[in-house]
């Protein structure tokens, strides 16, 4: 078998390994994807600064994210459906997390549940939540991720509406997929995938399953959450999630200097500077175009995570220098788990890490709390 080296490695394997509907699911941007090309484009442009002769001997990548201790400024962020991609993938991805002593974030959209995963895992995740419509249920999710111990609640604040992919309409994108010819000969050709399918704890939305006013069956579910979506949702819904939340609260989805500067008042530990990987407001700027600008508005008032783009460790060493305390990954370790289960996000966080290390040496940094625009080449 193909020996991997990097993210793109895993990424070609995901394609082979993966029924159609759901590499695409992961892949896509919003409408014409403008705002997906330019998360990468943008970060590929900025260049480094290589430095020489200095002794990077005692490199060093720790760090803190909200407090938390970690060996790298990365955390894997919230991604839907993610057991749709290998079996009970949420619990996959949180444990090499874990073992790589870095934070997961389990998604309200996720196949496996709160409950499912704080049960197959030794430590602490975080959980993201989205607003819905019925405040009732946004309130007992909050509670069952305080009753799984959950060490943060990170707060998605740009999805009161759902931006189009394309490729979800046109392959009729549906967990589990429907019975159609095409789906078949699809699925029959990803046999690996399908069996672990067969062998997983839970083929469609976890937290939602059981629910009694979203009815069980999936068609129910899913029309249930495409109307729970919730365009009143405001700043307002903010200081109410902050009351039933007393813990460390993210809020995920900031683009813009003048709502950093309101989130910075929220009493929240941390925003994200983030475009939901290019899956919403198409036509918006890449998210390290956005991050400077909120860092140097906020960075002193709230901790700046940032997420967008990220395939390598030298994009985390751009994002860090342009003022993120730590990043988010989506699809890199999405990639990792498709091609190879928990194993393959490990590669995933292990290829980053490696990478991070290496750029830090040359240009000419020992630790993350050096980085700043100094290694960047454009000054
Ligand atoms: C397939 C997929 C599903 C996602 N689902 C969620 C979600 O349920 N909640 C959320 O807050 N963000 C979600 N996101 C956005 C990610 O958390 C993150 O912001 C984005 O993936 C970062 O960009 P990257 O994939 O280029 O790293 C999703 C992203 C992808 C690719």
């Amino acid at each position: 078998m193909a020996t991997m080296t990097c993210i793109e490695d895993l990424r070609g394997r995901a394609r082979r390994r993966v029924p159609k509907m759901f590499f695409d699911y992961a892949e896509a941007g919003s409408y014409a994807e403008e705002t997906l090309r330019a998360n990468r484009t943008d970060l590929e442009r900025i260049k480094l600064r290589q430095r020489i002769l200095v002794d990077v001997s005692q490199r060093d990548l720790a760090t803190t994210i909200i407090g938390e201790k970690v060996p790298l400024p990365l955390a894997l962020g919230p991604v839907g459906l993610t057991g749709m991609q290998h079996r009970d993938g949420e619990i996959a991805a949180c444990r090499a997390a874990q073992a790589a002593g870095i934070p997961f974030t389990l998604s309200t959209m996720s196949v496996c549940s709160i409950e499912d995963v704080a049960s197959s895992v030794d430590k602490p995740f975080w959980f993201q939540l989205y607003v819905m419509k019925d405040r009732g249920f946004v309130r007992s999710l909050v509670e069952r991720a305080a009753a799984a111990k959950c060490s943060a609640l990170m707060l998605t604040i740009d999805l009161q509406v759902l931006g189009q992919r394309h490729c979800d309409v046109r392959n009729g994108l549906s967990v589990p997929p429907e019975i159609k010819i095409r789906n078949v000969i699809d699925i029959a050709t990803k046999p690996r995938w399908a069996l672990g399918m067969l062998m997983g704890k839970r083929k469609t939305f976890g937290n939602l399953a059981g629910y009694a006013r979203a009815g069980t069956d999936v068609s129910s579910l899913a029309s249930w959450i495409s109307t729970q979506f919730d365009p009143a949702l405001s700043w307002r819904d903010v200081e109410w999630i902050r009351s039933l939340w007393p813990g460390k609260l993210i809020l995920k989805g900031v683009l813009d200097v003048d709502d950093a500067r309101i989130a910075a008042t929220t009493g929240a530990s941390t925003l994200v500077v983030s475009n939901h990987g290019g899956r919403q407001l198409d036509g918006a700027p890449s998210s390290i175009s956005a991050l400077p600008k909120i860092a140097d508005a906020v960075g002193n008032e709230i901790e700046v995570m940032f997420d967008g783009g990220i395939r390598s460790g030298q994009d985390l060493m751009r994002a860090l220098a342009l003022g993120a305390r730590s990043c988010l990954i989506g699809r890199a370790y999405i990639y990792g788990l498709a091609a190879g289960g928990q194993s393959g996000v490990a590669q995933a966080i292990e290829f980053i890490r490696k990478e991070l290390d290496v750029t830090m040496a040359l240009c000419g940094v020992n630790s993350v709390g050096e980085i700043g625009r100094q290694v960047l080449a454009s000054g």
